[in-house]
């Protein structure tokens, strides 16, 4: 049984469901929508295809942490006693991952944590993401670490290495599934002005609501105004209206700035690919951007994805307007600067991630024989 209930979810345990697909004499998949999220995950379930077998249909508009999971919890512990799962699947730290790990335990179904061992250290950025992570690190038997570093952080928490896995993160396996395919812009409504740069701007933390955000969306209009010949800024704006809000106010009626709707993840892509810069508070857009080439701005104090920033291709700048206005400036203006972080590399996967996660899980359930080295990230 995979559970997801959000955007980012789907894209990453997406190319995992196919990869069970494919066993289908051996494996049955059973796929569940807490339906945390409603357009935004109805976007992204089209282009992989996928149909839930069930569809919580939690959210509301503002809803609290407790109410996902309390609604989550419920639907999901009448789901798991009607089909008795042999294994539940989560990916990363929503609070949709934290309740269906902790309905599965209640209901003694072994969990698989896809995108495990993922830390900043602070309790509270991302908030609640580090502590979901961690509490489905709690709850789960199998980890699926992305990266080194994620093995390492799950072994520093006394995890026994035989139930951690080196993997990759499966969200390569999507973005190159994506961007083998054509795409005009166009198609999607998006017709960037040629000759201007791009700037690509995502964000929606929980722990930046408020002020941070005001920062952020303040820095970015000056940047905006200071440019106005020469860029073009593009905001893709979540749906929570509390981000909505802040955005709106600070950014709408800016000529060379475009709020636009959450796209569909292949014009998504297809954007990054366009855009000169990328300023971004998304876990996701800082694991794929590296692997396009494109220099990223993180719009957040911490980081739980340090690699791409150890390699130079990522920036942390934290959220003051005056931080994010020079820095992003910085690599307008300085041409070296701005090279120095082209590094096309690819920290976090191989596209192969998937691949690996159900050998495992066939693995786990006798089919195969092989030792989990012989089939880990070289
Ligand atoms: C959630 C995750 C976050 C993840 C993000 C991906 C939690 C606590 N947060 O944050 O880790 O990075 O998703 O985008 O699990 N809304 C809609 N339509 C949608 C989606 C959201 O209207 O399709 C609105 C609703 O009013 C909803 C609000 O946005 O109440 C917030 O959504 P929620 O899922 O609670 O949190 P996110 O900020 O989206
Ligand atoms: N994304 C998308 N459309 C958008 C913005 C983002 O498809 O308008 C994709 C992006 O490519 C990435 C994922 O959504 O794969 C990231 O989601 P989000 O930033 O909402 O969540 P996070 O990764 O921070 O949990």
């Amino acid at each position: 049984m995979t559970v997801f209930g959000t955007r980012p979810e789907v894209i990453k345990m997406g190319p995992v469901v196919a990869e069970i697909e494919k066993y289908p004499d051996i494996l049955q998949s059973i796929i569940v929508s807490t339906g945390q999220h409603r357009q935004m995950l109805d976007q992204v379930l089209k282009i992989f295809n996928l149909r839930p077998h069930y569809d919580l249909d939690i959210m509301r508009s503002s809803q609290s942490l407790a109410q996902i999971v309390n609604r989550s919890l419920h639907g999901l512990e009448t789901v798991i006693a009607r089909e008795k799962p042999d294994l539940l699947l989560v990916q990363g730290d929503t609070s949709t991952v934290f309740a269906a790990a902790l309905a599965a335990f209640y209901a003694r179904v072994p969990v698989g944590h896809v995108e495990a061992g993922l830390r900043t250290g602070d309790r509270t950025r991302p908030f609640p993401e580090e502590i979901n992570r961690r509490l489905a690190g709690v709850l789960a038997d199998l980890h699926f670490a992305p990266t080194l570093r994620s093995v390492q952080n799950l072994m520093a928490e006394g995890y026994s290495r035989h139930n951690i896995f080196l993997t990759g993160n499966t969200v390569i396996d999507s973005l190159i599934e994506v961007t083998k395919r054509e795409f005009d812009l166009a198609d999607a409504g998006i017709n960037l002005v040629p000759g201007k740069k791009t700037i690509l701007v995502t964000v929606h933390r929980r722990e930046s609501l408020g002020e941070p955000m005001r920062n952020i969306c303040q820095a970015i209009k000056a940047v905006a105004l200071k440019y106005s010949d020469s860029v073009q800024v593009v905001l893709p704006v979540h749906k929570n209206p509390a981000v909505r809000q802040v955005v709106r106010e600070v950014l709408a009626g800016t000529g060379n700035i475009s709020l636009i709707e959450p796209l569909d993840y292949e014009p998504f892509i297809h954007l990054m690919k366009a855009s000169y810069l990328i300023l971004t508070d998304s876990g996701g857009v800082q694991e794929e951007a590296p692997s396009l080439g494109k220099p990223v701005l993180v719009l957040r104090e911490k980081t739980e994805r340090p690699e791409a920033v150890e390699a130079g291709a990522v920036k942390l700048v934290g959220v003051s307007e005056y931080a994010i206005f020079q820095q992003t400036s910085d690599l307008l203006d300085n041409k070296d600067n701005y090279r120095a972080m082209i590094k096309p590399i690819n920290p976090y996967g191989d596209g192969l991630a998937s691949q690996r996660i159900v050998k495992v899980i066939l693995r786990h359930f006798g089919f195969i024989d092989k030792k989990p080295e012989e089939f880990a990230v070289k």
